[in-house]
């Protein structure tokens, strides 16, 4: 039974603000006008609207991806692991949503692609700054992919700033030493900008730390924390080369790659070699 006073409508409260001239709005706050008058298909297909909005809402989740991060690496290098791993667990979950969101670009048929892949010319996520970005604070640098941002100067920079800088985890490893755990010279003063190499002491290293996981529970909670974020990131490289896969098969992707080939090498980089090395040690 209905209840007497619900005739199916809300009223109005005579609280609610309702003038904005003068006011800042809900739209001016989020710059909505902004946001939302960023889709502009360049075909007449009815789905390329979702295309640009699946783009575009990563790209959101992975600028805040990035942003969070850098918190994150603050935090280490302050020996603050509270906020760090407060931050940390929000990375994950910001990555489970963007493998969520894949689910959704599946309902996109290679048919309904086809009708307006030609329109987006060479553009490619490949080529997505806040994605790369957020690679290199991971640890995963190459210095050739910043060549596909030279057409922009302050992109690049931020890039390059970040490739030449300690990721997430270097800075994870010099915590390690400073908590009295050996590490060796050559993996706290390396080269920034080359990818991560696995080292045997820094191996060693979390094997004492998950041996002894009392004394060093921190660490320890660290560690899985950073496996956490290495799992949601694998799953979001696992579902996009699938969901290309699905999609295109095995064509050539709009950025110049080999496609699917191409990504699928992706999912033999890790960010923290040695934390999945030392499960098998134990
Ligand atoms: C129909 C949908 C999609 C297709 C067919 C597709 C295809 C591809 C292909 C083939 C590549 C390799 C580079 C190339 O040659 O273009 C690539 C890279 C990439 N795509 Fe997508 N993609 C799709 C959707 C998305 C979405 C929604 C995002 C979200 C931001 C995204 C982000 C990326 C990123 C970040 C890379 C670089 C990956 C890496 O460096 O390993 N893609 N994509």
């Amino acid at each position: 039974m209905s209840c007497p006073h619900n005739n199916n409508y809300r009223d109005m409260e005579d609280s609610i603000h309702t003038d904005f001239n003068e006011d800042m709005s809900y739209a001016d706050y989020l710059r909505l006008d902004q946001v939302l008058s960023a889709q502009q298909p360049l075909s007449n297909q009815h789905d390329e609207m979702l295309f640009i909005t699946i783009h575009q809402s990563s790209e959101l989740w992975l600028k805040l991806a990035g942003h969070e991060l850098t918190e994150a690496i603050g935090n280490i290098q302050n020996a603050d692991f509270g906020h760090a791993f407060k931050v940390i667990s929000r990375v994950k979950q910001i990555f489970i949503q963007l493998t969520q969101s894949w689910n959704i670009l599946s309902t996109l048929t290679p048919v309904d692609y086809l009708k307006f892949r030609d329109s987006l010319g060479h553009s490619s996520g490949f080529q997505s700054y806040s994605y790369r970005k957020l690679e290199f604070l991971l640890g995963n640098k190459n210095a050739k992919l910043l060549k596909v941002h030279q057409s922009n100067d302050r992109v690049y920079q931020e890039l390059n700033k970040v490739l030449v800088q300690p990721s997430l985890y270097d800075e994870v490893i010099k915590v390690l030493a400073k908590q009295g755990l050996k590490i060796d010279k050559d993996a706290l003063s390396r080269d920034f900008s080359q990818p991560y190499q696995s080292n045997t002491s820094v191996l060693n290293a979390w094997l004492e730390v998950y041996r002894n996981e009392e004394q060093f529970f921190e660490l320890y909670e660290l560690a899985e924390k950073l496996v956490d974020i290495e799992d949601a990131f694998q799953q979001w490289r696992f579902k996009h080369m699938y969901t290309v896969q699905r999609i295109i098969g095995n064509k050539m992707g709009t950025g110049g790659s080999s496609g699917v080939s191409f990504l699928k090498k992706a999912l033999d980089i890790s960010f923290f070699p040695e934390l999945f090395e030392l499960r098998t040690h134990l």
